[in-house]
Formats: structure tokens, C-alpha cells, sequence
């Protein structure tokens, strides 16, 4: 956990995590839950975002579509009457494809920009006027090391084409809402060990070639991506606003 360093804790702070049940999510509701914050675990894996919730001190677990509009509105309508209003939005929930283009379907492209960045619009349209009107909020959105490059080793172009989406989004969202003090931010992670990257734990070759293209020479780990996330949710991130963060050991270096 890094926030000694940082010193700031989030008592009071109410927070929201998509995707929550595990992965990146699980691990960024357990920091900022022992950072003092009540956070709501929203995921589609019910039995998920339970498991997870369960293990923090003010979790709550709450069964969300993140793309889709009623399951979104009717999640944040819980939390809102639970936890109250929202200080935190973690937009970390994503799905992942790999379907080359030739073969890309409509059906997967509208799925994939549902889940990965029409998302980004319906939560923030929950929690947006509210920071506005408190005069504080962090939004951090997970955009991808394929949005910025082109894919790549994972993901093909309706994936690399939402997380791209996701950082422009970010900026004129940042840009908006900086007046009221709302920082909005990405974090970009390259591939790391999650159940999303399995296909890596059953490839050494291509894990290598992954491994081969990072420059700090191994690949970065969950807490790595949550330690960025947890510190653009706390005060020694307040300057900072529209911008991107890459997790990924210096691939992107210019
Ligand atoms: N793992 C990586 O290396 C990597 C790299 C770059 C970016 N990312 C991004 O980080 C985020 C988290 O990735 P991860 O590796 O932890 O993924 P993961 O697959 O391990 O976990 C994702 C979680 O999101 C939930 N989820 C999926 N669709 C959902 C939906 N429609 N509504 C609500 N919840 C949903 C899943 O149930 C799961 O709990 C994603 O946005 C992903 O694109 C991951």
C-alpha cells in the first residue's frame, strides 16, 4: 500500500468501483476502503462484487451492466441511498477484445463500446452534477496501453478503439468540470496478470515477447495499477486533471 507515503486519508468519502469483483476493481476497493472510504462494489458478477464486498469494512455490493442504461441508474440509485452521494467514480469495468477486424461483427463492436465506453458516459452522468455542486470529486477511468498504440499483443480494434475513446472523453469531461475542482483522469495499464490476460499464462512465447518490449524488463503487477488509481483519488493527485497515467514500465516512454 502506498498511501503512507501519500498521507492523506479518505474518512467520509463515499466511493464506486465497476467491476469491483476482481482483478484491478477487487484490488482498488480494498485499498480505498482501508483508506476510510465506504466503497460500492458494482460489477455484472453478482457473486463477485458480494465476495468482494465482503471483505471490506463499509462494502456494498451492488449487481450493475455498466452498459447498460437501467442497470446503471437503478445501481446508483442504490448507492446513493446507501452510502449517499458519491465522491469517487473508479470506472475500471471492461471487457476485452480480440477478434481481428475482418471478422468483427456488429454485435461484438456494440457490445464492446457499450461495456468499455458508453459506460464512461452513463456513470458519470450519476455522479457529475453532484461534484459539481459539492465542489469535489474524482472520476479515474482505465483506459489500455492498446488504445494508445493500436493494440498489439491484446486487443484488437473495437477494444483499442473504445479505450481510445476513453481518453478524449476524460480530457473534455476534466476540462468541463475542472471550475467546480472535479478532476477526471486515465490510468493506462499495459498487460498485467489478470484473468483478462489469461491467455498470457498459457503462451511463455508470447508472454515473452510481451515481457521483450518493457523497458523496466518484467511486467507490472495489480498493485502497480491500483497504487496509480488510489493516488489521482486522493488530495496529492488535486492538480492533476485530464491526464493519463501509463502503468506499463516505460513502453510508451517518448
Ligand atoms: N489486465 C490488464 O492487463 C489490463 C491492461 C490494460 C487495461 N485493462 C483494463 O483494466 C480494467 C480491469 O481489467 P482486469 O484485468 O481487472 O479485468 P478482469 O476481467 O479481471 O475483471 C473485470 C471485472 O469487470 C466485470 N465486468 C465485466 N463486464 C462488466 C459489465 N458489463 N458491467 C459491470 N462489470 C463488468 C467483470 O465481471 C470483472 O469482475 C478493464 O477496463 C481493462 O480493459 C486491463
Amino acid at each position: 500500500m502506498l498511501l503512507p507515503m501519500i498521507g492523506e486519508r479518505l474518512d467520509g468519502r463515499c466511493a464506486v468501483v465497476t467491476g469491483g469483483g476482481r482483478g484491478f476493481g477487487e484490488s482498488i476497493a480494498i485499498e480505498l476502503d482501508a483508506l476510510g472510504a465506504a466503497v460500492a462494489v458494482l460489477d455484472i458478477d453478482e457473486a463477485a462484487a458480494q465476495r468482494s464486498a465482503a471483505g471490506l469494512a463499509r462494502g456494498l455490493a451492488v449487481a450493475c451492466d455498466v452498459g447498460d442504461e437501467a442497470s446503471v441508474r437503478s445501481a446508483f440509485a442504490a448507492v446513493r441511498h446507501e452510502l449517499g452521494t458519491v465522491d469517487i467514480l473508479v470506472n475500471n469495468a471492461g471487457i476485452v477484445s480480440m477478434t481481428p477486424f475482418l471478422q468483427l461483427g456488429e454485435e461484438e463492436w456494440d457490445r464492446i463500446f457499450r461495456v468499455d465506453y458508453t459506460s464512461m458516459y452513463l456513470t458519470c452522468r450519476e455522479v457529475a452534477a453532484a461534484m459539481v455542486e459539492q465542489r469535489y470529486g474524482r472520476i479515474v477511468n482505465l483506459s489500455s496501453l492498446a488504445g494508445k498504440r493500436g493494440g498489439g499483443f491484446l486487443g484488437k480494434a473495437a477494444y483499442v478503439a473504445a479505450k481510445a475513446g476513453v481518453i478524449g472523453f476524460t480530457k473534455a469531461l476534466a476540462r468541463e468540470l475542472a471550475p467546480a475542482g472535479v478532476t477526471v483522469n486515465v490510468v493506462s495499464p499495459g498487460a498485467m496478470d489478470t484473468e483478462m490476460t489469461r491467455m498470457l499464462r498459457d503462451d511463455p512465447d508470447l508472454l515473452a515477447r510481451v515481457v521483450a518490449t518493457i523497458p523496466l524488463g518484467e511486467r507490472g503487477t495489480i498493485q502497480d495499477v491500483t497504487d496509480a488509481v488510489v493516488f489521482l483519488c486522493t488530495g496529492a493527485a488535486s492538480y492533476l486533471t485530464g491526464e493519463t497515467i501509463d502503468v506499463d514500465g516505460g513502453v510508451l516512454m517518448e
